[in-house]
């Protein structure tokens, strides 16, 4: 459920018509709202209430100071895969006991970063990051709580560029391999161990997969534990899918997940991580665009978007389907036709859907791709030297531009030219 409804005729973002914001900021822009962010937070948290759990939002959906601040304020903790992003958190005011540090290629920089300024724990990802998290660890004099990424060799049943879990893919430690790789964490100075981490995948709409992987960790758990390790902490990852399409749609509920982990995990006595990002930020946010020509083809038609591939990657990159509606809320009986729904950029890949079928929607007006919360602003670039576009976080009947649509002049003066021009 999201905040983002028609009412007296018009989309609304909680209680501002999004057409008020659109005149206000122009478009493109992108919108978030409060309510659906701290909703879907408080889903999971309450989905795990049965025991010591924290939900670590991972801020790669969507790493807005103000919707890190939002949720930090109301508990959550952050995944993290990156110094930036690191650094992003302990701006948006999350203590570092808090912050978990994931990612396949953590630099010892980024590692002295996140050992100076405080963390939960390190998800260790291989041999030579785990060695060198414990030599870093030791030359500052302090011990770092970390967990060990396994890959339980699972597949997610998704995009196959979203997939993490499988034995080909970059990610963790083979599971086969773990035990001898705790040996050595344990025998390392600088290390604390504390636990088992996994993450299989991303848009996951089945709970099979993590049964399956949430089993093996089980099993790890028991044999780890019997080798003497104390372990007392599970890192579940994230990757609970949303529903992209409101008609057939239907991923399992944050509730049935939760469940889940109680009946696999519950009895190992555990505190548990999750590490949601989608699931927390996809449906609290909206691109909305206006339509910049309607254009007749050889038997199609064309909407042409002032939003592009640069602004939301994921139709491009991953075949993804997002729901595009009118922001003037359509006649029921209104008539629809097909349109390929395109953006401006010089690519063919800059279409983010063919022959959708939508209701007439005509020159200058607007349209919202719903569900753009996540993977949207984070992804999106100054291709084409199309500057990145705004967001907006609405609060009730509040609203506030939370990044500034830059002007030309900032883009170009970043540029810096060499002596010899
Ligand atoms: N934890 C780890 C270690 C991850 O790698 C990811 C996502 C998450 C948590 C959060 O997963 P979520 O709950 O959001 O599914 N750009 C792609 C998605 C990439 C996901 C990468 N890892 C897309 O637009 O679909």
């Amino acid at each position: 459920m999201d905040h983002f409804l028609y009412r007296d005729g018009q989309l609304f973002a909680e209680d501002v018509p999004v057409a008020e914001i659109a005149a206000a900021v122009g478009t493109p822009v992108y919108v978030y709202s409060t309510a659906t962010l701290l909703r879907h937070y408080r889903l999971f948290d309450e989905a795990l209430a049965w025991g010591p759990h924290l939900v670590c939002y991972a801020m790669k959906a969507a790493s807005n100071q103000a919707i890190l601040k939002t949720l930090a304020e109301a508990g959550a903790g952050m995944d993290v895969v990156s110094g930036g992003e690191y650094a992003r958190a302990k701006a948006a005011g999350v203590p570092g006991d808090k912050i978990v540090f994931s990612g396949v290629g953590k630099t010892r920089e980024e590692i002295r970063m996140a050992l100076e300024g405080g963390v939960r724990q390190f998800n260790i990802e291989s041999e030579p990051e785990m060695r060198a998290i414990s030599e870093i660890a030791t030359s500052m004099g302090v011990e770092v709580p970390v967990t060990v990424r396994v890959n339980p060799d699972v597949d997610a049943k998704t995009h196959a560029k979203i997939a993490t879990g499988k034995s080909e893919n970059k990610f963790g430690i083979p599971i086969a391999k773990a035990r001898g790789v705790y040996a050595e964490a344990a025998a390392l100075p600088g290390l604390k161990v504390v636990g088992i981490d996994v993450h299989i995948g991303s848009q996951l709409t089945e709970l099979e997969p993590f049964a399956l992987a949430y089993r093996k960790v089980a099993e790890l758990t028991q044999a780890l534990r019997a080798e003497g390790h104390e372990i007392v902490r599970l890192d579940l990852g994230g990757g609970l899918g949303i529903p992209y399409t409101r008609s057939n749609e239907a991923p399992p509920l944050p509730v049935e997940y939760g469940q889940l982990i109680e009946r696999e995990l519950g009895h190992l006595g555990c505190e548990i991580e999750i590490e949601p990002g989608r699931l927390i930020a996809g449906n609290a946010g909206i691109l909305v665009s206006r339509v910049i020509y309607v254009k007749e083809g050889e038997g199609r038609n064309f909407l042409i978007l002032d939003a592009a591939m640069n602004d939301l990657i994921r139709p491009a990159m991953y075949e993804a389907h997002h729901d595009i509606v009118p922001v003037v809320e359509p006649q029921p009986a209104a008539e629809q036709a097909p349109y390929d729904i395109v953006g401006p950029v010089c690519e063919s890949g800059d279409t983010f859907a063919k022959g959708r079928m939508m209701p007439a929607v005509g020159e200058g007006e607007l349209v919202a791709f719903r569900s753009a919360g996540a993977y949207g602003a984070v992804m999106s670039s100054e291709y084409n030297t199309r500057a990145l576009i705004p967001e907006v976080l609405v609060k009730d009947d509040q609203f506030a531009v939370i990044r500034a649509r830059p002007s030309f002049d900032e883009i170009i003066n970043r540029d810096s030219l060499p002596a010899w021009l």
